[in-house]
């Protein structure tokens, strides 16, 4: 007799990256603590890319240092492919670390300038123990080639004889050449001219279909995420305040943060719910002594009594939509 073949579930993929109520302070002196990071937890899966947004002072680098260990967080789990980096001794967390890469603000000061292109971006290479040099070098040209660089009028050259768009492809070359599991950008296109930014937005999506790129995408500017990520975390003084698909989060956030930077954009989605918002006037509170209850109550234009008092956890309020907010905005 033929036996149906019994249903099978689907099962959940394991993210490459879950961070688990990560925190994150800096004591200054004695009294003084910088709550830079304050329970953030998110996950990414293979093929994903994750936007962190927030305005500048948020804990947005400090969260990405902290999931590189760099240096490692106050508290909190940082879970790489299944390994828990905390739990590691040195030699098998360097090891772990060299899984992912980072491309930073500045281009330029974060390439070596006495250093030629070539080695600049074979040195991950070489660090893994990876390859012939023969194999090494033929990596280099077909990365460079891929992001969009002439291997044979780049190779010989050193960075400042480039220009700062170009330093940044550079950037993109020696954090793919390892084919990383994880790639993080930490502002990579904040410091270029708006013209050559869309220039390196475009290539890093050519580059996460190309590499099946997971990444971690940091910027304070929400057009720029829009572009590239699948979902998008935005946080505010340390906390992550709403969680969606990007497509959900710019059509109809639920935060009132989250709308108010959104209001600020000019050219966002006209039919986007609800009505645009505003911020109270103010400074961004000090993340060394951050408002009670919910940390935007200060600036926020829907705030009452008890966002003072209770923290509004970050609750479920659709599919892979989540927010933070006793009274999330709603679509009518
Ligand atoms: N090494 C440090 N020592 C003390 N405070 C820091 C340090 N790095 C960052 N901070 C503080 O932590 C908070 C978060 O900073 P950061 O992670 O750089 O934010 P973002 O990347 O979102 O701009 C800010 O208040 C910043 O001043
Ligand atoms: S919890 Fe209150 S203060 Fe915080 S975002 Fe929601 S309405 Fe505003
Ligand atoms: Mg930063």
């Amino acid at each position: 007799m033929i036996s149906e073949a019994m249903p099978r579930q689907a099962a959940q993929p394991e993210p490459v990256l879950r961070v688990e109520d990560l925190v994150v302070e800096y004591r200054l002196g004695k009294r003084e603590v910088v709550q830079a990071v304050s329970g953030v937890s998110f996950e990414i899966y293979q093929g994903e890319t994750l936007g962190l947004v927030g305005e500048s002072g948020c804990g947005k680098s400090s969260a990405a240092r902290a999931v590189m260990q760099l240096p490692a967080p106050t508290a909190g789990k940082v879970i790489l492919n299944g390994v828990d980096l905390a739990a590691l001794n040195n030699s098998d967390l360097r090891r772990q670390r060299k899984q992912f890469q980072m491309i930073f603000q500045d281009p330029i000061s974060s390439l070596n300038p006495r250093r030629k292109v070539s080695d600049i971006v074979e040195m991950p290479l070489l660090v893994m123990g990876e390859g012939t040099p023969e194999e090494r070098a033929k990596r280099v040209r077909d990365v460079l080639a891929a992001v969009g660089l002439d291997p044979e009028a780049s190779l010989d050259r050193r960075p400042f004889q480039f220009s700062g768009g170009q330093c940044q492809r550079i950037s993109i070359a020696r954090a793919l050449v390892s084919e990383p599991l994880m790639l993080i950008c930490d502002e990579p296109v904040s410091a270029l001219d708006v013209s050559i930014q869309a220039q390196i937005i475009n290539l890093l999506q050519d580059m996460k279909e190309r590499y099946h790129l997971t990444m971690l995408f940091i910027s304070h500017d929400l057009s720029v995420v829009k572009v590239v990520c699948d979902r998008v975390a935005v946080m505010y003084l340390g906390r992550v305040c709403e969680l969606a698909d990007s497509e959900t989060l710019y059509r109809q956030p639920a935060h009132p943060y989250t709308a108010a930077l959104l209001s600020a954009i000019p050219e966002a989605d006209p039919n986007r719910t609800p009505q645009p918002i505003a911020m109270k006037e103010g400074e961004l509170p000090s993340a060394t002594n951050p408002p009670p209850g919910c940390r935007f109550n200060t600036r926020c234009p829907r705030a009452r009594e008890i966002c003072t008092q209770v923290v509004p956890p970050l609750e479920t309020i659709a599919d892979r939509h989540t927010v933070a907010c006793h009274f999330p905005l709603t679509a009518d």
